[in-house]
């Protein structure tokens, strides 16, 4: 994609990643529109992109991506050049208890974009246009759970084993298909584990933050032992705009940050910067670690082979996770607000009655 292009949708740009993919493209690239898309679930939220709200090449669209008729009438008002789609039910968890939701909003909502970027850049094209693209934006947990040893690679087979998995699968699949059916201008990335500011705190990292500061138990599932691999969120949002401009079509990049984790390893540093920070004495906030229920179908272990996108796009993360924790432990503690209306639901509360949905 050349500089020319203008109009970009970002879809589900309220969430954790998309807020930070909308506020590197609105600062990097001013000659672009940047539309943020966003239903603004319990998991999307506007003061996310304060910062950022007033640019004038900034817009957002309080939207569904499961009404078809919406996002057709959507695509056709803006003719948009581009589309980077992260909009999604993102929880593992809430995929067990309702597994619908996830069903509706990333299969039904990732064909409903398929189906109205085809009409567009069907359009386009007979117009002599050619540089649309749709980049989807997926997860390393739809290649299923590792062992001890191996990474997952672009041509690791599918495997997906929870609900959200499975429908990120189902997407992925859809998108391959429109790219193999009609040539439709597709771009994957498949991601590890992000952690950075603005993450929800319904998952690990912020969850165990919030419940630290409280003086809170700290659920860890089974015996802690699962392996994740972070990524600082940054460093996902700078793979996304190079994979975004010089990704080729058709094509898949792993994301990841060649940093593994046990879970209770990641806790047990996690509470050693938070007792630092919190002047507490050593120990104090491991006390409140408690082993829970496991999670059912609990992934073993997730580890991305990276290379292909670090070979070919030139991207490498940018962070030590040392590094990386103590700044997003640093964000939430100055962040309290943020913080405290996210799980009281109170900017939810909020943006529902500033933004009707179209
Ligand atoms: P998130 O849950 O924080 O954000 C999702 C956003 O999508 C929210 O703003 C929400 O309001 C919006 N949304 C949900 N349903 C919608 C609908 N029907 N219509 C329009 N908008 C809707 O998720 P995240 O963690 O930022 O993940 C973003 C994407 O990246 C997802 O596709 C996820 O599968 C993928 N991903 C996430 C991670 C991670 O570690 N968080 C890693 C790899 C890939
Ligand atoms: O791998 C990428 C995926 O990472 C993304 O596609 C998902 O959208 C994202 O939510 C994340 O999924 P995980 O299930 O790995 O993330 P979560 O933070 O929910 O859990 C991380 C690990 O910590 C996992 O092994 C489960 C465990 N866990 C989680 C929670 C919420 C606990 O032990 N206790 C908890 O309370």
């Amino acid at each position: 994609m050349n500089k020319a292009q203008k109009k970009v949708l970002v879809t589900g740009g309220a969430g954790f990643i998309g807020s930070h993919v909308v506020r590197r493209m609105v600062n990097k690239y001013p000659e672009y529109q940047i539309i943020n898309l966003d239903k603004l679930t319990y998991a999307g939220n506007l003061s996310n992109l304060k910062d950022i709200e007033n640019k004038a090449n900034y817009t957002f669209v309080r939207g569904d991506i499961t009404d078809a008729i919406f996002i057709d009438k959507l695509f056709e008002e803006y003719l948009f050049d581009g589309v980077i789609h992260l909009a999604a039910e993102s929880h593992v968890d809430r995929s067990i208890s309702n597994p619908l939701e996830f069903v509706q909003t990333n299969v039904l909502g990732t064909v409903n974009l398929l189906n109205a970027a085809r009409k567009l850049w069907k359009f386009q094209s007979e117009q002599g246009k050619t540089n649309f693209r749709f980049y989807h934006i997926s997860t390393d947990e739809v290649y299923g759970s590792l062992g001890a040893e191996g990474l997952f690679t672009e041509d690791t087979p599918y495997d997906p084993h929870s609900p959200y998995s499975a429908s990120k699968a189902s997407s992925d699949h859809f998108v391959r298909a429109y790219y193999d059916t009609y040539k439709l201008p597709t771009i994957i990335s498949n991601c590890s584990n992000n952690y950075g500011s603005y993450h929800f705190p319904e998952k690990l990292i912020p969850l165990a933050i919030n419940n630290i500061k409280n003086m809170k138990p700290i659920p860890v599932y089974g015996k802690g032992e699962n392996v994740r691999d972070w990524l600082f969120v940054e460093d996902h949002a700078a793979a996304i705009d190079l994979i975004f401009h010089q990704g080729k079509i058709g094509d898949t990049y792993n994301i990841g940050g060649n940093n593994e984790w046990k879970n209770i390893e990641l806790i047990h540093l996690l509470c050693k910067i938070m007792d630092n920070k919190l002047h507490r004495t050593e120990g104090t906030s491991a006390s409140l670690i408690t082993f829970v229920k496991d999670r059912a179908g609990h992934d073993l272990r997730y580890a991305i082979d990276s290379s292909k996108l670090q070979k070919e796009l030139n991207w490498k993360p940018s962070l030590q996770f040392e590094e990386g924790l103590e700044k997003t432990v640093t964000w939430y503690l100055d962040n309290e607000e943020w913080l405290n209306n996210v799980t009281s639901g109170a900017y939810m509360e909020y943006y529902n009655e500033q933004y009707v949905r179209r």
